[in-house]
């Protein structure tokens, strides 16, 4: 399927990118195996492709031609000072913004896929849970049409428990902890078995410790659930801890674009992942010179 600006119509369309890139990385890397093992088990998610992609709100054009490759299953982070236009781009991806230019596209080249409103999901900052209704029924809003299935309370017991809070079912969200929140929106994000999940900073409001438990739970149930994976966030820690690759955005473009070659699961603060905090870092800070 194909976002475009031209008619507004959403076409399936061919490309011709390559899906190897995960496999190549796990036969060359040196602890092969371990990778591998730590690599989804099965990969249920779409790949992306984004052709000259730009967005302007008024004067202001944020975007300005972003063109970029996300094979299925991968793990992407986004960086970038405030305002360079992130939630801008997963805004785009998730379709909740109009394209002014340029193009989304979801699927194998050789078998483009018309994408439903539930293979996209996205995680924000805040948990948007609705205050009148309980922990189970506030799951089931993700399963979109599929709410009035007979299957509605199975699958979001399912997804509850995979977030770690099958207790809570019949709670009110008023009496959770910040951290129980945004493991319900994100149970509610994965009760669609959504087959991209973009994230907007959805760790940024969590003290410390519940950051990297949540962190945690992000990378097993992308590991066991093997979606396309984009997270926003401002922390470059966690960036190179969870992400297979990191983007750097920078007026209006990509303007790095680096790979995370650590084996899984992540040794935090090893020499490997602070040199690359460093690098990234040090991009961002000079960007940040320049203006
Ligand atoms: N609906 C909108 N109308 C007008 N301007 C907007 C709109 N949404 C975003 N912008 C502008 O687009 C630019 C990029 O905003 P965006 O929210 O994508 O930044 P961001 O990189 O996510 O920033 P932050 O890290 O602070 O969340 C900003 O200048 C913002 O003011
Ligand atoms: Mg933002």
């Amino acid at each position: 399927m194909i976002r475009n600006t031209g008619n507004h119509t959403q076409t399936a369309l061919r490309t011709s990118l390559p899906e190897t890139e995960l496999a190549s990385r796990a036969n060359f890397a040196p602890h092969a195996r371990v990778v591998r093992e730590e690599r989804p088990a099965q990969i249920t998610g779409l790949p992306l492709s984004i052709r000259g992609l730009r967005k302007s709100f008024g004067d202001n054009e944020v975007l300005r031609g972003i063109d970029l490759h996300i094979p299925a299953g991968q793990f992407v982070a986004i960086v970038g000072k405030s305002g360079c236009g992130k939630s801008t781009l997963l805004r785009l991806i998730a379709g909740l913004e109009k394209i002014d230019a340029g193009s989304i596209s979801f699927g194998q080249d050789f078998q483009p896929r018309d994408i439903q409103p539930e293979d996209i999901r996205v995680m924000f900052q805040e948990p948007r849970l609705l205050p009148w209704a309980r922990v189970l029924a506030n799951v089931e809003v993700g399963l979109g049409r599929d709410r009035a299935s007979k299957y509605a309370h199975a699958r979001a017991e399912k997804a509850l428990t995979e977030v770690g809070l099958a207790d809570k079912r019949d709670q009110w969200p008023s009496v959770l902890s910040g951290g129980q929140k945004q493991r319900v929106a994100l149970g509610r994000a994965l009760v669609s078995r959504p087959r991209v999940l973009a994230f907007d900073e959805p760790l940024g409001a969590l003290d410390a410790l519940t950051r990297i438990s949540m962190q945690r739970l992000l990378e097993r149930v992308w590991r066991d659930q093997g979606f396309t994976a984009i997270l926003v966030t401002h922390d470059v820690a966690e960036a190179v801890a969870l992400a297979d690759r990191v983007l750097v955005i920078e007026e209006g473009r990509i303007a790095h674009d680096l790979v995370v070659n650590a084996g899984r699961p992540r040794q935090r603060g090893s020499a490997e992942l602070a040199g690359l905090e460093g690098s990234i870092l040090s991009h961002l800070l000079s960007a940040d010179d320049r203006t």
